[in-house]
């Protein structure tokens, strides 16, 4: 039989507790949850006594030390220490917050010289899997359209700083239109997407951002354009919120499960 991968949880939010149940449930033949950390002792606490298994809870560092594969569900802040530390002992980490990767250039480099393993799962895109292929050719242009209600955009300070009030609007209006680069400065809330976006494809630079309130919007909506060798690719995504979070997207937990699965896994499907 097969030794199983010991998994650690760094953030028992919506997504960590999505992956906490998900890999006691489905996972348990490839891999043991054997621990939990959050900023928050009481939320790792609350995790615990819901899956009704024996999971530890642990500082950063002896999660990091006790696990084989480190998942970080947690903030962009906590990117950079929680990586590098598995970096460190050349163990294999699963990053959500995908935003903490692009605005941490020497972390990249980090990364791209360690003996250690990073994943980034597509999260609430479709459409990263035709754009990893479509990199082996060559690559003209990579766009996101983002529409989201206007409450999505509650307390931006892009928007305050300009003057810019949604709360009466009546038809759709363009809040930004520019780089990936300055849309995920601009936009926190749009950092993920636009950053595994760019990561998957031309980089932060060259990655063409438009973001739009829409009053009449209940979903978040995605529309990515590819244009390269290959041909044409467009995809839409309308995402629901994820359970415990409404500014989450259920796909970004879905996803991050299905790479779960690619890892534990022998037959690995797609890009
Ligand atoms: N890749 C994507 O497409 C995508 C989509 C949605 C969310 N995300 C990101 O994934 C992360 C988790 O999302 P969520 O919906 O579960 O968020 P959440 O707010 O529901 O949960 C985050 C948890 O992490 C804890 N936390 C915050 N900073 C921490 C730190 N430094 N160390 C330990 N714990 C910490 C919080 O106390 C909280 O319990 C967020 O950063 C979010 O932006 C990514």
């Amino acid at each position: 039989m097969k030794k199983k991968i010991r998994v650690g949880i760094v953030g028992c939010g919506a997504i960590g507790s999505y992956l906490a149940k998900t890999i006691t449930a489905r996972f348990q033949n490839f891999a043991v949850l054997e621990a939990l950390t959050d900023l928050r002792p009481e939320k790792a606490a609350a995790l615990v006594r819901k899956l009704r298994t024996k999971v530890r809870i642990l500082n950063q560092e002896d999660l990091v030390r006790s696990c084989d594969l480190i998942i970080e569900a947690a903030s962009a802040k906590a990117v950079g220490p929680v990586v590098r530390k598995v970096l460190h002992r050349r163990k294999r980490v699963l990053v959500m917050s995908v935003g903490g990767l692009i605005s941490d250039p020497g972390l990249l480099k980090q990364i791209q010289a360690s003996n250690g393993r990073v994943f980034v799962p597509s999260g609430a895109l479709t459409g990263i899997d035709g754009l990893l292929a479509a990199r082996m050719g060559k690559i003209k242009k990579v766009s996101l359209v983002t529409r989201k209600p206007p409450r999505a955009f509650a307390g931006v300070e892009f928007l305050e700083e300009r003057n810019i009030h949604l709360n009466k609007l009546t038809r759709e209006k363009l809040l930004f239109s520019g780089p990936a680069i300055r849309a995920v400065k601009a936009f926190p809330q749009n950092i993920n997407v636009a950053a595994v976006l760019s990561l998957a494809g031309i980089g932060p630079a060259k990655t063409q951002v438009k973001i739009y309130a829409v009053p009449s919007l209940k979903r978040n909506v995605h529309r990515v354009e590819i244009e390269g060798d290959f041909g044409r690719m467009v995809t839409q995504t309308e995402n629901v919120p994820a359970p415990g979070n409404s500014k989450t997207s259920y796909l970004a937990a879905l996803a991050s499960a299905a790479m779960l699965k690619k890892i534990f896994g022998t037959l690995q499907i797609g890009t």
